[in-house]
C-alpha cells in the first residue's frame, strides 16, 4: 500500500485492553477528528499498580460515555463511519472483553465492519497519527523499511516493518518490559506510581553518572534484559540504606538518573544498531516509555535519519493508534466476524 493509495475513511477506534476506557475518530489513518482517554490511573495508584478486577468494572462504567463523546467531538454520527476498530489483544482479558463487547454491539446495530486490532500494532500506527501543532513529528508518513522499538509497561520488542502491516520481530525483553523496571524501581526508591514519568521527573536533578549501573548488551542477539539493572539498583538501595538508616537520606534523584540512563543506552543503542544491520533508513519509537524525555533526546542526538516518536498523548494507550492501524486494515479488506474473541497473549507476528 503507498501513500496514494490513502482512501478516505473514517475510522471509530475502541481501546480498552489495560487501564484506559479510550475511543477515538480518525480519517484517513491520519487525522484525529475526536480522541479521548477515560483514564483510571488515580484509581490503581494506591495499589501501586493495575488492580484487574477493578480495571475491568471502570471500563463498564466509561465505555458507552466515552463513545458517545467521541462521537460528538468529531461531529458526526455513527452512520458517517466506515469501520469499527478494536483492540484484540495482547492485554488483560477481563478489560479487553469490555471494549470488543461494545464493538461488537455497535456493529450488530449498525451494520459497521468490525476489525480486530493487536494493540502494539496500535502504538506503532501512532507514528502515522497527525501530530498535533509544535510536537515535533516528521510531517512525512513513516517510509519502509524501518526500525521500531515497541517500549510499554508489558513490552519492549524490536520489529523490522518492511511494508504496512508487515512485521518481522527481531528481539524482545527476556525478562521485564522497559515500562515494567521503571514501575517496579519508582517503588525500589518510594517513587510514585506510575513509576515511568516519576523516574524521570527526579532524574531532572540528578546526575546520570552518580552509579554505574549495568547495561546488558546481550550482544550477537536483538533482546533486552532489564532485570539485571533492576537487581542492581536494588542492590544499591539496600547498602545506601544500611550505611545510613536515617528516613529520606537515600539520594533518590542520582539512582533515578542513573537508572534511566543505562535503560536509555541500551534501548537506544540496539535500535540504532539494528537500523544499521538491516538497512533500515527511519526509526519508529511507540509506547508509553516513548513519552521519556532521555530516551527521546538521546536518539535525536545519536540519530541523523527521519526519527518518528508520537506525540505525548498518543505514547500511552490511546484509541487513535487502534483507529489508524484499524484504517489500513480496513483498506487491506479486513473484516472481522461478530464471533471474535479477545486474544490476551497475542503476539505482533501472528496478526
Ligand atoms: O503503552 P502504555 O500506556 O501501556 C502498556 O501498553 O503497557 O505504557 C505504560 C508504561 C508504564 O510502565 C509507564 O511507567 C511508562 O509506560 N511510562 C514512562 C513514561 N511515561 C509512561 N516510562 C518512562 N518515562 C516516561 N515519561
Ligand atoms: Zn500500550
Amino acid at each position: 500500500m503507498s501513500p496514494e493509495a490513502f482512501a478516505p475513511a473514517r475510522i471509530l477506534g475502541i481501546e480498552s485492553s489495560c487501564d484506559e476506557t479510550a475511543a477515538s475518530v480518525v480519517e484517513n489513518g491520519r487525522t484525529i477528528l475526536s480522541n479521548l482517554v477515560a483514564s483510571q490511573v488515580d484509581l490503581h495508584a494506591q495499589f501501586g499498580g493495575v488492580f484487574p478486577e477493578v480495571a475491568s468494572r471502570q471500563h463498564i462504567r466509561a465505555i458507552y460515555p466515552i463513545l458517545d463523546e467521541a462521537l460528538r467531538k468529531a461531529h458526526i454520527d455513527l452512520a458517517e463511519v466506515d469501520a469499527l476498530a478494536v483492540t484484540r489483544g495482547p492485554g488483560l482479558p477481563g478489560s479487553l472483553v469490555i471494549g470488543i463487547n461494545a464493538a461488537k454491539g455497535l456493529a450488530l446495530g449498525s451494520g459497521l465492519p468490525l476489525i480486530g486490532v493487536n494493540h502494539l500494532e496500535g502504538h506503532l500506527y501512532s507514528a502515522w497519527v497527525e501530530a498535533v501543532q509544535g510536537a515535533g513529528q516528521p510531517e512525512q508518513p513513516p517510509r519502509f523499511p524501518l526500525v521500531a522499538l515497541i517500549v510499554s509497561g508489558g513490552h519492549t520488542e524490536l520489529v523490522l516493518m518492511t511494508g504496512h502491516l508487515q512485521y518481522r520481530r527481531l528481539g524482545a525483553t527476556l525478562d521485564d518490559a522497559a515500562g515494567e523496571a521503571f514501575d517496579k524501581v519508582a517503588r525500589l526508591v518510594g517513587l510514585p506510581y506510575p513509576g515511568g514519568p516519576s523516574v524521570q521527573k527526579a532524574s531532572a536533578n540528578g546526575d546520570p553518572r552518580a552509579f554505574n549501573f549495568p547495561r546488558a548488551w546481550l550482544e550477537d542477539a536483538w533482546n533486552f534484559s532489564f532485570s539485571g539493572v533492576k537487581t542492581a539498583v536494588l542492590r544499591e538501595v539496600r547498602r545506601l540504606e544500611e550505611r545510613s538508616r536515617e528516613p529520606g537520606t537515600l539520594p533518590v534523584a542520582d539512582l533515578a538518573a542513573s537508572f534511566q540512563a543505562a535503560v536509555v543506552d541500551v534501548l537506544v543503542g540496539k535500535t540504532i544498531k539494528a537500523a544499521r544491520a538491516f538497512g533500515a533508513g527511519e526509526i519508529l519509537v511507540a509506547g508509553g516509555v516513548s513519552a521519556n524525555k532521555a530516551l527521546r533526546e538521546t536518539l535525536r542526538a545519536r540519530w541523523d535519519g527521519p526519527l518518528h516518536i508520537p506525540p505525548l498523548a498518543l505514547c500511552t494507550d490511546n484509541a487513535a493508534m487502534i483507529a489508524a492501524a484499524g484504517y489500513f486494515r480496513y483498506l487491506k479488506g479486513q473484516r472481522d466476524r461478530l464471533q471474535m474473541d479477545v486474544l490476551p497473549n497475542w503476539p505482533l507476528t501472528e496478526v
